[in-house]
Protein backbone atom coordinates (compact mmCIF):
# COMPACT_ATOMS: atom_id res chain seq x y z
CA UNK A 1 0.00 0.00 0.00
CA UNK A 2 2.79 2.68 1.20
CA UNK A 3 4.88 1.58 -2.12
CA UNK A 4 1.32 2.30 -4.36
CA UNK A 5 1.17 5.72 -2.40
CA UNK A 6 5.06 6.55 -3.20
CA UNK A 7 4.65 5.56 -6.54
CA UNK A 8 1.32 7.46 -7.03
CA UNK A 9 2.96 10.47 -5.28
CA UNK A 10 5.75 10.27 -8.03
CA UNK A 11 3.39 10.02 -10.96
CA UNK A 12 1.23 12.85 -9.50
CA UNK A 13 5.01 15.12 -8.98
CA UNK A 14 6.26 14.21 -12.49
CA UNK A 15 2.85 15.75 -14.26
CA UNK A 16 2.83 18.75 -12.03
CA UNK A 17 6.06 19.41 -13.24
CA UNK A 18 5.16 18.62 -16.89
CA UNK A 19 2.12 21.16 -16.85
CA UNK A 20 4.47 23.80 -15.48
CA UNK A 21 7.22 23.75 -18.22
CA UNK A 22 4.21 23.60 -20.17
CA UNK A 23 2.49 26.96 -19.18
CA UNK A 24 6.94 27.92 -18.69
CA UNK A 25 7.17 27.55 -22.47
CA UNK A 26 4.05 29.37 -23.92
CA UNK A 27 5.61 32.34 -22.98
CA UNK A 28 3.14 34.12 -21.23
CA UNK A 29 4.34 36.05 -18.13
CA UNK A 30 0.94 35.38 -15.15
CA UNK A 31 0.56 38.61 -12.92
CA UNK A 32 -1.10 38.97 -9.49
CA UNK A 33 -3.50 42.34 -9.59
CA UNK A 34 -5.05 43.03 -6.28
CA UNK A 35 -7.94 45.77 -6.36
CA UNK A 36 -8.94 47.28 -2.83
CA UNK A 37 -12.04 46.63 -2.95
CA UNK A 38 -13.64 46.03 -6.85
CA UNK A 39 -17.27 47.74 -5.27
CA UNK A 40 -15.71 50.78 -6.71
CA UNK A 41 -17.13 52.68 -9.64
CA UNK A 42 -13.34 54.18 -10.82
CA UNK A 43 -11.52 51.53 -9.62
CA UNK A 44 -14.03 49.00 -11.41
CA UNK A 45 -13.34 51.31 -14.68
CA UNK A 46 -9.36 50.94 -14.12
CA UNK A 47 -9.74 46.88 -13.78
CA UNK A 48 -11.50 46.46 -17.37
CA UNK A 49 -8.75 48.43 -18.38
CA UNK A 50 -5.95 46.38 -17.10
CA UNK A 51 -7.73 42.85 -17.96
CA UNK A 52 -8.59 44.60 -21.72
CA UNK A 53 -4.79 45.01 -22.32
CA UNK A 54 -3.82 42.37 -20.63
CA UNK A 55 -5.74 40.15 -23.48
CA UNK A 56 -3.15 37.66 -25.17
CA UNK A 57 -0.02 38.97 -23.42
CA UNK A 58 -0.20 37.33 -19.80
CA UNK A 59 -2.29 35.75 -18.01
CA UNK A 60 -4.18 37.85 -15.23
CA UNK A 61 -5.01 36.55 -11.62
CA UNK A 62 -7.07 39.41 -10.27
CA UNK A 63 -8.16 39.66 -6.83
CA UNK A 64 -10.91 41.70 -4.98
CA UNK A 65 -8.97 42.18 -1.53
CA UNK A 66 -12.56 43.88 -0.07
CA UNK A 67 -11.11 46.77 1.87
CA UNK A 68 -8.91 44.51 4.18
CA UNK A 69 -5.57 45.30 4.35
CA UNK A 70 -5.24 41.44 6.11
CA UNK A 71 -7.07 40.12 3.25
CA UNK A 72 -4.80 41.71 0.83
CA UNK A 73 -1.43 40.74 2.69
CA UNK A 74 -2.67 36.89 2.32
CA UNK A 75 -3.32 37.69 -1.41
CA UNK A 76 0.35 39.11 -2.29
CA UNK A 77 1.69 36.00 0.26
CA UNK A 78 -0.22 33.95 -2.22
CA UNK A 79 1.23 35.51 -5.55
CA UNK A 80 4.32 35.14 -4.20
CA UNK A 81 4.48 32.14 -3.04
CA UNK A 82 3.36 30.86 -6.56
CA UNK A 83 6.01 32.80 -7.90
CA UNK A 84 3.93 34.81 -10.68
CA UNK A 85 6.02 37.06 -12.95
CA UNK A 86 4.96 40.62 -11.67
CA UNK A 87 2.54 42.16 -9.47
CA UNK A 88 0.20 44.84 -9.44
CA UNK A 89 -1.11 46.25 -6.51
CA UNK A 90 -3.58 49.00 -5.42
CA UNK A 91 -3.30 48.99 -1.35
CA UNK A 92 -5.85 49.24 0.78
CA UNK A 93 -4.13 50.89 3.10
CA UNK A 94 -1.38 52.79 1.17
CA UNK A 95 1.11 52.54 4.61
CA UNK A 96 0.73 49.10 3.84
CA UNK A 97 3.18 49.41 0.91
CA UNK A 98 6.50 49.30 2.68
CA UNK A 99 5.76 45.58 4.06
CA UNK A 100 4.32 44.64 0.35
CA UNK A 101 7.92 45.75 -0.53
CA UNK A 102 9.62 43.93 1.71
CA UNK A 103 8.34 40.58 0.86
CA UNK A 104 8.26 41.57 -2.67
CA UNK A 105 11.59 41.81 -2.68
CA UNK A 106 13.09 39.34 -1.25
CA UNK A 107 10.62 37.27 -3.31
CA UNK A 108 12.14 39.32 -6.45
CA UNK A 109 9.07 39.89 -7.92
CA UNK A 110 8.78 43.30 -9.30
CA UNK A 111 5.63 45.06 -8.25
CA UNK A 112 4.21 48.06 -9.61
CA UNK A 113 0.98 49.84 -7.34
CA UNK A 114 -1.45 52.17 -9.03
CA UNK A 115 -3.88 54.51 -7.85
CA UNK A 116 -2.86 55.11 -3.81
CA UNK A 117 0.07 56.15 -3.81
CA UNK A 118 2.91 54.94 -1.60
CA UNK A 119 5.00 57.10 0.83
CA UNK A 120 8.00 58.45 -0.94
CA UNK A 121 11.01 56.63 1.46
CA UNK A 122 8.72 52.69 1.00
CA UNK A 123 9.04 53.63 -2.89
CA UNK A 124 12.86 54.13 -2.28
CA UNK A 125 13.97 50.58 -0.61
CA UNK A 126 13.87 48.87 -3.78
CA UNK A 127 14.28 49.65 -7.59
CA UNK A 128 12.32 47.14 -8.94
CA UNK A 129 8.80 49.25 -7.35
CA UNK A 130 6.59 51.63 -10.08
CA UNK A 131 4.08 53.39 -8.90
CA UNK A 132 1.10 54.75 -11.56
CA UNK A 133 -1.18 57.41 -10.94
CA UNK A 134 -2.24 60.76 -11.35
CA UNK A 135 -0.90 63.81 -9.72
CA UNK A 136 -3.79 64.73 -6.89
CA UNK A 137 -3.16 68.15 -6.44
CA UNK A 138 -3.87 68.56 -10.40
CA UNK A 139 -7.50 67.43 -10.31
CA UNK A 140 -7.84 69.24 -7.33
CA UNK A 141 -6.85 73.04 -9.61
CA UNK A 142 -9.04 72.06 -12.05
CA UNK A 143 -12.20 71.71 -10.16
CA UNK A 144 -11.13 74.64 -8.37
CA UNK A 145 -10.91 76.08 -12.19
CA UNK A 146 -14.37 75.05 -13.15
CA UNK A 147 -15.88 76.54 -10.21
CA UNK A 148 -13.48 79.59 -10.99
CA UNK A 149 -14.77 80.26 -14.30
CA UNK A 150 -18.75 79.63 -12.94
CA UNK A 151 -18.48 82.32 -10.51
CA UNK A 152 -16.90 84.38 -12.68
CA UNK A 153 -20.21 84.11 -15.37
CA UNK A 154 -22.85 83.63 -12.80
CA UNK A 155 -23.59 86.68 -10.34
CA UNK A 156 -26.52 85.16 -8.21
CA UNK A 157 -23.85 82.37 -7.31
CA UNK A 158 -23.34 84.34 -4.25
CA UNK A 159 -26.45 83.83 -2.55
CA UNK A 160 -26.93 86.13 0.25
CA UNK A 161 -24.62 88.80 -1.67
CA UNK A 162 -22.08 89.21 1.58
CA UNK A 163 -18.93 88.80 -1.13
CA UNK A 164 -18.10 85.24 -0.02
CA UNK A 165 -18.74 81.99 -1.31
CA UNK A 166 -20.18 79.57 1.45
CA UNK A 167 -19.22 75.81 0.56
CA UNK A 168 -19.29 72.58 1.57
CA UNK A 169 -16.61 69.74 1.23
CA UNK A 170 -17.36 66.27 1.04
CA UNK A 171 -14.25 64.22 1.14
CA UNK A 172 -12.58 60.54 0.04
CA UNK A 173 -11.05 58.13 2.51
CA UNK A 174 -8.76 60.14 5.16
CA UNK A 175 -5.49 59.59 4.28
CA UNK A 176 -6.13 58.99 0.31
CA UNK A 177 -3.46 61.54 -1.23
CA UNK A 178 -6.67 62.31 -3.99
CA UNK A 179 -8.50 63.23 -1.30
CA UNK A 180 -6.12 65.54 1.23
CA UNK A 181 -4.84 67.27 -2.34
CA UNK A 182 -8.34 67.43 -3.91
CA UNK A 183 -9.71 69.12 -1.13
CA UNK A 184 -6.86 71.56 -0.46
CA UNK A 185 -5.91 72.44 -4.45
CA UNK A 186 -9.62 73.12 -5.31
CA UNK A 187 -9.71 75.70 -2.51
CA UNK A 188 -6.73 77.15 -3.38
CA UNK A 189 -7.61 78.00 -6.70
CA UNK A 190 -10.35 80.25 -5.42
CA UNK A 191 -8.35 81.80 -3.03
CA UNK A 192 -4.92 82.41 -5.09
CA UNK A 193 -7.78 83.98 -7.65
CA UNK A 194 -8.68 85.93 -4.98
CA UNK A 195 -12.24 84.86 -4.43
CA UNK A 196 -13.60 84.73 -1.00
CA UNK A 197 -15.12 81.70 0.39
CA UNK A 198 -16.03 80.17 4.06
CA UNK A 199 -16.58 76.21 4.47
CA UNK A 200 -19.64 75.94 6.23
CA UNK A 201 -18.58 71.92 6.63
CA UNK A 202 -16.54 69.06 5.75
CA UNK A 203 -17.04 65.43 6.28
CA UNK A 204 -15.60 62.05 4.15
CA UNK A 205 -18.52 59.72 2.65
CA UNK A 206 -15.22 57.62 1.79
CA UNK A 207 -16.18 57.87 -2.20
CA UNK A 208 -19.45 56.59 -1.77
CA UNK A 209 -22.55 57.41 -3.44
CA UNK A 210 -25.51 56.21 -0.33
CA UNK A 211 -22.86 57.97 2.42
CA UNK A 212 -22.67 61.06 0.40
CA UNK A 213 -26.55 61.01 0.03
CA UNK A 214 -27.27 60.46 3.97
CA UNK A 215 -24.48 63.46 4.76
CA UNK A 216 -26.19 65.90 2.49
CA UNK A 217 -29.43 65.29 3.57
CA UNK A 218 -28.43 66.48 7.02
CA UNK A 219 -26.22 69.36 5.83
CA UNK A 220 -29.63 70.51 3.42
CA UNK A 221 -31.44 70.29 6.86
CA UNK A 222 -28.62 72.34 9.08
CA UNK A 223 -27.29 74.82 6.42
CA UNK A 224 -30.36 75.12 4.05
CA UNK A 225 -30.10 78.61 1.61
CA UNK A 226 -26.92 79.26 3.11
CA UNK A 227 -25.06 76.52 0.89
CA UNK A 228 -23.57 78.54 -2.33
CA UNK A 229 -21.14 75.46 -3.96
CA UNK A 230 -20.76 71.71 -3.29
CA UNK A 231 -17.38 70.38 -3.36
CA UNK A 232 -17.03 66.49 -3.59
CA UNK A 233 -13.53 64.47 -4.25
CA UNK A 234 -14.77 62.22 -6.97
CA UNK A 235 -18.27 62.03 -8.43
CA UNK A 236 -20.10 58.75 -6.72
CA UNK A 237 -20.51 61.58 -3.87
CA UNK A 238 -20.98 64.24 -6.40
CA UNK A 239 -24.16 62.28 -7.39
CA UNK A 240 -25.09 61.39 -3.89
CA UNK A 241 -25.39 64.70 -3.03
CA UNK A 242 -27.08 65.77 -5.88
CA UNK A 243 -29.66 62.75 -5.32
CA UNK A 244 -30.06 64.51 -2.10
CA UNK A 245 -30.97 67.81 -3.45
CA UNK A 246 -32.98 66.28 -6.10
CA UNK A 247 -35.22 65.11 -3.12
CA UNK A 248 -35.18 68.15 -1.40
CA UNK A 249 -36.71 69.82 -5.09
CA UNK A 250 -33.02 71.40 -6.48
CA UNK A 251 -32.92 71.18 -10.04
CA UNK A 252 -36.42 72.16 -10.85
CA UNK A 253 -38.47 75.23 -11.11
CA UNK A 254 -34.68 77.59 -11.34
CA UNK A 255 -33.62 75.79 -8.04
CA UNK A 256 -29.98 75.33 -8.57
CA UNK A 257 -27.05 74.30 -6.52
CA UNK A 258 -23.22 73.87 -8.04
CA UNK A 259 -21.31 70.44 -7.28
CA UNK A 260 -18.54 69.40 -8.45
CA UNK A 261 -17.12 66.22 -8.75
CA UNK A 262 -13.66 63.58 -10.51
CA UNK A 263 -13.51 60.94 -12.30
CA UNK A 264 -15.87 61.40 -15.29
CA UNK A 265 -17.52 58.14 -14.68
CA UNK A 266 -20.48 57.61 -17.61
CA UNK A 267 -22.88 58.67 -14.75
CA UNK A 268 -21.34 61.40 -14.06
CA UNK A 269 -21.28 62.58 -18.00
CA UNK A 270 -25.43 61.70 -17.93
CA UNK A 271 -25.49 64.40 -15.32
CA UNK A 272 -23.39 66.84 -17.15
CA UNK A 273 -25.96 66.30 -20.13
CA UNK A 274 -28.86 66.54 -17.47
CA UNK A 275 -27.37 69.91 -16.21
CA UNK A 276 -27.35 68.96 -12.39
CA UNK A 277 -22.97 67.94 -12.13
CA UNK A 278 -21.41 71.48 -12.94
CA UNK A 279 -18.60 69.98 -13.86
CA UNK A 280 -15.70 66.84 -13.10
CA UNK A 281 -12.35 66.41 -13.96
CA UNK A 282 -11.54 63.04 -15.92
CA UNK A 283 -9.84 60.39 -13.99
CA UNK A 284 -8.05 58.48 -16.43
CA UNK A 285 -8.67 54.91 -16.06
CA UNK A 286 -8.45 53.49 -19.54
CA UNK A 287 -4.68 55.60 -19.29
CA UNK A 288 -4.00 54.67 -15.74
CA UNK A 289 -5.07 50.88 -16.57
CA UNK A 290 -3.08 50.59 -19.65
CA UNK A 291 -0.02 52.07 -18.17
CA UNK A 292 -0.29 49.87 -14.93
CA UNK A 293 -0.38 46.63 -17.56
CA UNK A 294 2.49 48.03 -19.37
CA UNK A 295 4.80 48.64 -16.53
CA UNK A 296 4.01 45.27 -14.89
CA UNK A 297 4.32 43.31 -18.16
CA UNK A 298 7.30 44.84 -19.36
CA UNK A 299 9.14 44.02 -15.52
CA UNK A 300 7.50 40.15 -15.83
CA UNK A 301 9.31 40.06 -19.27
CA UNK A 302 12.65 41.60 -17.42
CA UNK A 303 12.12 44.86 -19.77
CA UNK A 304 12.86 48.68 -18.57
CA UNK A 305 9.37 49.92 -17.86
CA UNK A 306 11.14 52.98 -20.01
CA UNK A 307 11.06 51.61 -22.69
CA UNK A 308 7.28 51.11 -22.78
CA UNK A 309 5.73 54.37 -21.42
CA UNK A 310 7.65 57.86 -19.67
CA UNK A 311 8.97 57.33 -16.56
CA UNK A 312 9.97 60.10 -14.15
CA UNK A 313 12.05 59.75 -11.15
CA UNK A 314 12.68 56.27 -12.20
CA UNK A 315 9.77 54.78 -10.87
CA UNK A 316 6.48 56.92 -11.84
CA UNK A 317 4.24 56.75 -13.93
CA UNK A 318 2.08 60.14 -14.63
CA UNK A 319 -1.24 59.87 -16.59
CA UNK A 320 -3.19 63.46 -17.11
CA UNK A 321 -6.10 64.81 -15.68
CA UNK A 322 -8.60 66.41 -18.23
CA UNK A 323 -11.24 69.59 -17.27
CA UNK A 324 -14.96 67.80 -18.11
CA UNK A 325 -17.31 70.53 -18.16
CA UNK A 326 -20.97 71.20 -19.82
CA UNK A 327 -18.92 72.24 -22.89
CA UNK A 328 -17.08 68.87 -24.13
CA UNK A 329 -18.15 66.40 -22.08
CA UNK A 330 -19.57 64.99 -25.06
CA UNK A 331 -15.69 63.72 -25.72
CA UNK A 332 -15.36 61.52 -23.52
CA UNK A 333 -18.71 59.56 -23.09
CA UNK A 334 -18.04 56.10 -25.07
C1 LIG B 1 -9.67 57.91 -6.73
C2 LIG B 1 -11.02 58.02 -7.41
C3 LIG B 1 -12.10 57.60 -6.45
C4 LIG B 1 -11.81 56.22 -5.87
C5 LIG B 1 -10.40 56.17 -5.31
C6 LIG B 1 -10.06 54.77 -4.84
O1 LIG B 1 -8.65 58.24 -7.64
O2 LIG B 1 -11.22 59.35 -7.80
O3 LIG B 1 -13.36 57.59 -7.09
O4 LIG B 1 -11.94 55.27 -6.88
O5 LIG B 1 -9.45 56.59 -6.27
O6 LIG B 1 -8.76 54.69 -4.36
Amino acid sequence: MKKVLIALLFVALALSFVTCRRAASTGTPSIGVAIYKFDDTFMSYTRNAIQANAEGKATLEVVDSQNAQPTQNDQVDSFLSKKLSAIAINPVDRTAAGTIIDKAKTANTPVVFFNREPFAEDMAKWDKVYYVGAKAEQSGSMQGEIAYDYIQATPGVDKNGDGVIQYLMLKGEPGHQDAELRTEFSIKYLTDKGVKVQELATDTAMWDRPQAVTKMDAWLARFGEQIEMVFCNNDDMALGVIESLRNAGYFQGGKYLPVLGVDATAPALQALSEGTLLGTVLNDADGQGKATFDVAFALASGSDPASVTQVTDGKYVWVPYQKVTRDNYQQFQK
